[in-house]
């Protein structure tokens, strides 16, 4: 038996990094999978999103896990598309257990710097689509008699992080979505938590943000991502572990946290 054996869980951002480390994971323990991304650019966002082939190779892997899967190419910000796609996907498979809200986006600059656009991407997709992954979602583990939601924040979402103001907000926002609600919709066994990672290497967010050298040399932005494990990150698998402990059962009366996975970032 898995972990979340034969349960359906909702990932978004699933096409690369920590999004399809945790569709596999949770795939691996037993899960079927619905798997959400953009799969197109952003603008207002410097780095390139996930492609259509990303989301594919998350596919196949998941399939290789032996579990079933749903590719959905959406944007996390179009509400009605979005709840369309997740209703037709969870009546295809039969249901929905377990949602990790994971899509996000990220820029690094000054505050002078940081244009109309680039807030909106930013807000846009981790707060509002985070808000907008969780509504569409609601519904159907409602249906079920309960679930786990699952949203990633960050540890800018504990901290702020000097040059990253819109993502420290959002990041905020994304914890405070996660402890109203998780009062809110306790009592149908519906149970919210936030993970707070430190940098995560082999993602796309972290490779797009560490070309920005001004920023990186100034001392405030080093102090910021200094962990106190002598590592500069942890891996996607070390989030995921955070993820699979959450979405199953046997965090049943975990609700309402935001579990870092920080090396130490954040007690420093
Ligand atoms: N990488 C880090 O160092 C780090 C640290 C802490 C928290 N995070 C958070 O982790 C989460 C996962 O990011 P990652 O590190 O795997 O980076 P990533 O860029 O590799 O993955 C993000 C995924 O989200 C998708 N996405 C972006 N906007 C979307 C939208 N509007 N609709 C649907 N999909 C969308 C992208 O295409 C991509 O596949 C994000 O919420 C990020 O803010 C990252």
């Amino acid at each position: 038996m898995g972990r979340v054996e034969n349960k359906i869980a909702l990932v978004t951002g699933a096409a690369r990094g920590q999004g399809r480390s945790h569709a596999v994971r949770l795939a691996g323990e037993g899960a079927d999978i619905i798997a959400v991304d953009i799969c197109a650019p952003i603008d207002g966002i410097g780095y390139p999103m996930a492609t259509h082939e990303d989301l594919e190779a998350t596919r196949d892997l998941v399939i290789k896990a032996g579990r079933r899967v749903i590719a959905l190419e959406v944007d996390i910000r179009e509400r009605h598309a979005l709840t369309e796609a997740v209703e037709a996907a969870v009546t295809e498979l039969g249901g929905l257990d377990i949602v990790v809200a994971n899509a996000g986006v990220a820029a690094l600059g000054r505050w002078s710097d940081l244009d109309w656009q680039q807030w909106d991407a930013i807000v846009g997709v981790n707060l509002t689509g985070t808000w907008n992954t969780m509504t569409a979602a609601i519904p159907h583990l409602r249906a079920r008699g309960g679930g786990s939601v699952v949203a990633t924040s960050s540890v800018a979402g504990v901290v702020g992080l000097p040059f990253a103001e819109a993502y420290a907000a959002s990041k905020h926002g994304v914890i405070g979505l996660v402890r109203s609600l998780s009062i809110e919709l306790a009592e149908e066994g519906i149970r919210f938590n936030a993970v707070c990672p430190t940098g995560v290497s082999g993602t796309g967010m972290l490779q797009a943000l560490a070309g920005v050298t001004d920023i990186e040399a100034d001392d405030r932005v080093k102090s910021a991502f200094l962990n106190a494990f002598q590592v500069d990150t942890v891996e996607p698998s070390d989030v995921s572990s955070a993820v699979l402990y959450l979405a199953s059962d046997e965090s049943r009366y975990v609700t309402g946290t935001a579990m870092s996975v920080d090396a130490g970032l954040i007690s420093l």
